[in-house]
């Protein structure tokens, strides 16, 4: 017997909460994660005004690796590719694990499992066209709110980091979809904004 979505939605959303408050704080270190889930939901919302139980389960545990005691750090000599790849396979694989002890429905599992895998970068061609809409809604999603958390995440790397990042963001990561919405057009103005005020 396997339980609702919402019900699975509702208790993974508890979990994640609950690890982040429990995890120790130097894994959060100019890192909050309680709030990038908030933005993830709040970009998420304006791309996808009526999420399905699994997208709304995606934008909270996509990022579930860094809630962890082991969480994935990029290596000295690691590409900033590697270390992301790194980082979506751990939370793919630990968000299965939350899943599957919450007795999720099995096609729920997989789906989000795939969603996770590749949050970061992956190739969509791969990617089920039945999941893609949420997929590509997770992606668009996380990706505002990067764009959308540069005054967190400047304190964390360079501004060169920051500028690659962003450019990378707009460039490859939002869906045409999301780069035609007013709003976020304007998120990314205001990103370039404060990229030109802080050079
Ligand atoms: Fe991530
Ligand atoms: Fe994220």
């Amino acid at each position: 017997m396997h339980i609702s979505d919402k019900e699975a939605w509702i208790k993974a959303r508890e979990q994640i909460f609950k690890r982040i408050r429990e995890a120790p704080p130097k894994l959060f270190v100019n890192d909050n994660l309680e709030l990038h889930i908030e933005k993830v939901h709040k970009w998420g919302y304006l791309l996808e005004p009526n999420p399905s139980y699994r997208l709304k389960i995606a934008w909270d545990i996509h990022d579930i690796d860094r809630a962890d005691e082991g969480r994935v750090e990029r290596g000295a000599d690691e590409s900033f590719e590697d270390y992301k790849q790194r980082h979506q396979e751990r939370s793919a694989r630990l968000g299965k694990e939350l899943l599957t002890c919450i007795e999720a429905r099995p096609q729920l599992i997989e789906d989000v499992f795939h969603m996770v895998s590749y949050h970061d970068h992956g190739n969509l061609e791969t990617v089920d066209p039945e999941l893609r809409r949420d997929y590509l809604a997770l992606k668009d999603a996380d990706g505002a709110a990067f764009l959308d958390s540069f005054d967190e995440y400047i304190l964390k790397w360079s501004l060169a980091h920051a500028r690659k990042r962003g450019h990378k963001t707009w460039e490859e990561r939002l869906t045409d979809r999301a780069k035609s919405l007013q709003d976020i057009k304007d998120l990314w103005e205001t990103f370039q904004r404060k990229l030109h005020d802080s050079s």
